[in-house]
């Protein structure tokens, strides 16, 4: 194995520098622990940024590769295969949607999504929301928020952005000229922040009243994050268009882009499509991971242990707990990176969104337990900063 040191220095030579990386070299999990190159064990909190939500190996997915990998990996998009059809058909159900289209991540769902909408509607402005994210291809782009990441890339197709949460804003942006209105139901990546049923209502309402569309970018909620098969559930919003991504194929790369009928219908032949997309492992591989999240309750346990967990947070004392499910925001007095990295130290892997925000996002396996020790960590965490 290479030495973490070299390691390190090799990958600054070798790898484009857009990341910035905590000092661990990561080899092997299992459930909501990984290990790294020195053999120490973490509890991971951060999932892959919301991916693992069957945990690291789960073995049923393991099976499901090894199985369709010793049988077909990839064929093309120009053939028809079961595994992407079943898959679809497993979706529908979950979503409510008509049909999918298949993709490889979550800003590619995001793109698909934008194409869409102008071939149902026949117009491109679009209205999302101030702290949004929705990828980093140059459509999905132009929809996330945060000046930072747009400004160098100008120009791009932008959004118009209002106030998450606020109706009247929202109301008074889209117009006949909107093609759509993009929304996440919990924004993820700004810090977990949930939006009100009656918002997402409103939402829903504004965008009928003019011929827009209503995209739910539910590439970080879906697959049980919050608690729901997907977040939409909590309001009971049935959007035109689903984003997915992430947790889908328990940790191999494939997105979905879903909607409802007439709108599903837009899309010709021709009109959109990718190489990889809903190939016949990576379908088998998401087929699985749904399986188990049925077979172990995944969906129930996100709600319960989600409670738990920003009730146990609480008696930290923050200034805010924010989430649904395992999805959740904490706002800290304390400087966030210095706590992210002294919980690594003591074994805890943590992500912040910002200065004074943490977000703990871990497999939907996680155990009380495991709950228990990562809210200790974090709380002595604490106590060395202050
Ligand atoms: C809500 C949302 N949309 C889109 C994306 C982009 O997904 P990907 O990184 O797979 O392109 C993310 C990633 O964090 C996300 O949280």
């Amino acid at each position: 194995m290479i030495d973490k040191k070299e390691l390190i220095k090799r990958e600054s030579e070798a790898i484009f520098q857009t990341y910035t990386r905590q000092n661990v070299a990561l080899v092997r999990g299992s459930g909501a622990t990984v290990w790294d190159s020195d053999g120490r064990e973490y509890l991971d909190f951060v999932a892959g940024i919301a991916v693992n939500n069957v945990g690291h190996c789960h073995p049923d997915v393991v099976e499901a590769i090894k199985k369709q990998a010793e049988t077909l990996i990839h064929t093309s998009n120009l053939y028809y295969t079961e595994n992407q059809v079943v898959l679809a058909e497993e979706l529908k159900k979950l979503t409510g949607m008509s049909k999918a289209y298949f993709c490889n991540s979550g800003a590619e769902s995001v793109e698909a999504a934008l194409k869409l909408v102008r071939r149902a509607t026949g117009k491109s402005k679009i209205v999302a929301a101030e702290r949004s994210f929705h990828g980093r291809t140059l459509g999905a782009l132009g929809n996330t928020y945060k000046p930072i990441y747009r400004e160098p890339f100008r120009p791009l197709d932008e959004a118009t952005f209002v106030p998450y949460n606020d109706q009247e804003a929202l109301k008074a942006a889209v117009t006949q000229e909107s093609g759509a209105v993009i929304l996440e139901p919990v924004q993820g990546e700004a810090g977990v922040y949930v939006a009100d049923a009656d918002y997402l209502r409103a939402a829903r309402q504004i965008c009928d009243d003019v011929g827009a569309l209503l995209i739910f970018d539910e590439v970080q909620t879906g697959f049980g994050r919050t608690g729901k098969w997907f977040a939409k559930e909590h309001s009971g919003v049935l959007p035109d268009i689903i984003t997915l991504a992430k947790a889908m194929a328990g940790g191999l790369p494939m997105g979905a882009m879903l909607a409802t009928g007439a709108v599903a219908d837009a899309f010709q032949r021709g009109d959109h499509g990718s190489t990889f997309a809903g190939g016949a492992l990576i379908s088998a591989a998401a087929l699985a991971t749904i399986q188990v999240i049925q077979n172990e309750n995944l969906v129930q346990r996100s709600a319960e242990l989600g409670a738990y967990l920003r009730a146990e947070l609480k008696d930290l004392g923050p200034r805010e707990i924010r989430g649904l499910g395992l999805m959740v925001g904490m706002d800290l007095d304390a400087d966030c990176k210095a706590l992210v990295e002294n919980a690594l130290q003591n074994g805890v892997l943590l992500n912040s969104t910002s200065e004074h925000t943490i977000r703990l996002i871990p497999p939907l396996v996680v155990t009380e337990e495991q709950i228990d020790r990562v809210v200790k960590v974090i709380g002595e965490s604490l106590k060395k900063a202050s």
